[in-house]
């Protein structure tokens, strides 16, 4: 039997119900994710990234802050995140204010890295122009030996962003597929309480 999406209460339970499905359908990257911001024209910009935690508050994936992305999430505090899964026919669709998460946590996360991710995150000038291939990885190396027997320190300029969702739209295609008339539900916040509507396909 398939699920009626009209049927969750809050998008959260969505999420869980067919993030935790992915998962196990789908081996690589089932957390990847379009993250999208806008840039100081109002040109649209958008790029995968992985999304590491989910909760009520937000969805939260790690980057470089001086990044393009990160420029632009905090320009305006505003972001949007898109994930789809094939394998469900069911993309949900975040909008919302974007921060940065609680430092101590992006330390954790860190440290939970592996050692030449650790190193990439210091030394990647993210979304900046790179002269070759050939400095990136003397950059690298050099680093790496500076560092050698050291732990790692996460850089001021690596961490946690959260969009924390003010509409979250979750579709859903229906066995039906033929009348295109598929599901979407949107939860809005608002007057302190999440709110469920139904909107045309
Ligand atoms: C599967 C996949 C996962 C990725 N995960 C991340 C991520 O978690 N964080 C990140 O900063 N970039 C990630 N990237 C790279 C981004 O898509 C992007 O190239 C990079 O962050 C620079 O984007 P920007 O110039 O718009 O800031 C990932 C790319 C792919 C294809």
């Amino acid at each position: 039997m398939s699920i009626d999406i009209e049927d969750f209460n809050h998008w959260i339970d969505a999420w869980t119900f067919f993030f935790n499905k992915e998962k196990s359908l789908v081996e690589l990257d089932p957390n990847a994710a379009l993250v999208s911001s806008v840039d100081k024209e109002g040109k649209p910009n958008a790029r995968v990234i992985l999304v590491k935690t989910v909760s009520e508050e937000g969805f939260v994936f790690y980057t470089n802050y001086e990044s393009q992305k990160g420029e632009e999430l905090f320009a305006n505090s505003k972001g949007h995140l898109t994930w789809y899964s094939r394998a469900q026919g069911v993309s949900i669709r975040v909008q919302g204010k974007v921060k940065k998460i609680d430092p101590k946590l992006s330390d954790e996360y860190f440290a939970s890295r592996d050692r030449n991710a650790q190193i990439s995150a210091n030394i990647s000038k993210q979304s900046k122009n790179v002269e070759s291939r050939e400095i990136l990885d003397q950059e690298f190396q050099s680093f790496e030996k500076k560092f050698e027997g050291r732990d790692i320190p996460r850089p001021a300029h690596w961490g946690g962003v959260m969009i924390m969702p003010e509409k979250v739209e979750i579709w859903k295609s229906r066995d039906d597929y033929k009348t295109r008339l598929h599901d979407r539900i949107i939860f809005s916040y608002s007057e302190n309480k999440w709110n469920k509507s139904r909107l045309y396909p």
